[in-house]
């Protein structure tokens, strides 16, 4: 009979004590989580900072973005040279690029003789610009092939 109200003050008495231990538990943890989540944050902000992950996508896509106003410029019947010469000397530069963009394959011959494949391309179509739409439309075909072969092999 005496043991039902002793028994209650101290499971009272209990409650708040062990209701601050999981607080504080809960309180450690969550700083522990909270630490280790700054850190892995931090190192993906931080590797994600550096120009030589953007190099390579940039590089490429740049090209895309030149060959692709060549497409337009053909499409709308503007084949001038001054229409188009820009865009292949733009290509011609960021060319220049695609070793030091990938750094791991400026050592393997095929691909730097893919890249030369496409340099030499775009020197060709410089020094014969073309001045009408099918010869837009052939140098665009003969440089997009230069991609591809490249692509075919490297590309993953
Ligand atoms: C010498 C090899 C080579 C040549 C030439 C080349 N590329 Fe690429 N390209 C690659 C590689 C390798 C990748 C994959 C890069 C990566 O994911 O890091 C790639 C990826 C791309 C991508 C996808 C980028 C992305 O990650 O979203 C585009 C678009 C692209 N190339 C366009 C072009 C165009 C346009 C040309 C020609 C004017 C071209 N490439 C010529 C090797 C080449």
């Amino acid at each position: 009979m005496s043991s039902t109200p002793t028994s209650s003050p101290t499971s009272s008495n209990g409650k708040p004590a062990s209701a601050a231990g999981r607080y504080l538990f809960l309180f450690l943890l969550g700083l522990v989580i909270g630490s280790v989540a700054v850190v892995m944050i931090l190192r993906a902000v931080e590797g994600r900072k550096t120009w030589q992950d953007h190099y390579p996508d940039a590089a490429m896509h740049l090209m895309q973005a030149h060959m692709a106003q060549l497409g337009a410029s053909a499409a709308a019947n503007r084949c001038s040279a001054t229409d188009t010469i820009p865009h292949l000397q733009a290509l011609r530069t960021i060319a220049n690029d695609i070793e030091p963009a990938l750094p791991d394959l400026r050592d393997d011959a095929r691909f730097v003789s893919h890249a030369g494949e496409l340099r030499a391309t775009l020197d060709a179509a410089l020094s014969a610009p073309p001045i009408d739409c099918p010869g837009v439309a052939n140098a665009s075909k003969k440089i997009g092939e230069a991609c591809k072969a490249c692509h075919q092999d490297y590309r993953g």
